[in-house]
């Protein structure tokens, strides 16, 4: 296993559209055996394969306390939604910042897992939450772009100066 690379916004990598996963093979089962690794040392609840520069529609999560549920979703789409609910998210790819966003309340998501086989899961509050922010970056898309202009610019800003004072 091995620890990847995180990329962090305003990374313009992070806007790129992810493409379907065509053959799940041992290739695509290590990546998600590598992200996974990588989420729980950042530490993090989720990752996206765009957050590592790997532009496949592969996410992986993990909302216990304990590490105990890792859960691969392969080309994830979500096939039902209800309800609303407001929580501060947080990103990997955006440390140091947490804002409230509005998700659906309770999705229902169907995958591929890390075998290669189908399943449908449902799930609401902070797991619906995670699925729905994992999926947004596949699209290119960050919880910062639900926010004011000015607030996304404030954290442009003091992002850019760490990662100058980091590099
Ligand atoms: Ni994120």
């Amino acid at each position: 296993m091995a620890l990847l690379d995180i990329l962090e916004f305003p990374d313009a990598r992070l806007r790129t559209k992810a493409k379907a996963v065509q053959d799940v093979d041992g290739r695509i089962a290590q990546l998600a055996d590598d992200m996974l690794e990588t989420m729980y040392a950042a530490p993090g609840i989720g990752l996206a394969a765009s957050q590592v520069n790997v532009h496949k529609r592969l996410i992986v999560i993990d909302v216990s306390e304990d590490k105990s549920s890792p859960l691969v979703l392969i080309n994830p789409e979500i096939v039902a939604r209800e309800g609303e609910i407001e929580t501060n998210e947080g990103c990997l790819s955006i440390p140091g910042f947490y804002e409230p966003v509005d998700r659906f309340l309770a999705i229902t998501v169907e995958a591929v897992d890390r075998e290669g086989n189908p399943f449908s899961i449902d799930a609401e509050e902070l797991l619906a939450v995670c699925i729905q922010h994992e999926m947004d970056h596949l699209e290119g898309k960050l919880f910062v772009d639900y926010l004011s202009s000015t607030k996304r610019q404030m954290i442009r800003k003091k992002l850019l100066k760490l990662q100058k004072q980091g590099s």
